[in-house]
């Protein structure tokens, strides 16, 4: 049997033929993008229209936002990988259901092995729940956990959480701050 080697590139081929999610009947298949050596690796909860629309993620209202925390912390897009949980665009934007993560799972799994970042940053309870399923975003934002193989997991607020509530803006950036803080001293370690 001929075998494959898979990169990102196909992976991406493969999810174009998946129709393991229902979602995909009526949306286009949106996978993480960015540098394939990334030390840091981005996770949102699942498309919006915006990224529905062009086939890549957080390029809407809250991917504007992420690429302006990105530039707080002296970060471009091209330096890290952005992905989601599911990849796929929960109709009007409601959250995705348990079945849906569950599914959508193997995806992000084999981005994250192909990527091996050293940090991983879940935007938001969803994908904080892919992690670990006891804790709250409010509880661990802006704090490095631990997974057992080692890589550090450093929850954040989501970027379109401070779109619909200000307040949590300034969480935002303090939180990106505290990550460049977390990686500057990983480097001098
Ligand atoms: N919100 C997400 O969680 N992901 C995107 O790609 C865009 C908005």
């Amino acid at each position: 049997m001929p075998t494959m080697t898979l990169t990102l590139a196909t992976l991406a081929e493969r999810l174009k033929e998946w129709k393991g999610c229902d979602l995909s009947k009526n949306a286009n298949p949106v996978l993480g993008e960015g540098n394939p050596t990334a030390q840091i690796m981005f996770i949102g909860e699942a498309p919006g229209q915006r990224e529905d629309e062009m086939g890549r993620p957080f390029v809407g209202p809250a991917g504007k936002f992420l690429d302006e925390l990105l530039a707080s912390i002296g970060l471009k897009r091209e330096d890290v990988y952005i992905s989601n949980v599911v990849k796929y665009r929960p109709p009007g934007n409601r959250d995705p259901t348990p079945e849906e993560k569950e599914v959508c799972m193997p995806w992000l799994q084999l981005e994250i092995a192909l990527i091996k970042p050293a940090v991983l940053v879940p935007l938001g309870r969803h994908a904080l729940g892919h992690f670990f399923t006891k804790l709250s975003i409010t509880a661990a934002h802006g704090k490095a956990q631990q997974l057992p193989n080692g890589t550090t997991v450093f929850p954040i607020y989501h970027p379109a959480a401070a779109l619909h509530n200000g307040s949590l803006k300034q969480s935002l950036y303090d939180d990106f701050a505290a990550l460049r803080a977390f990686l500057d001293s990983k480097k001098k370690s």
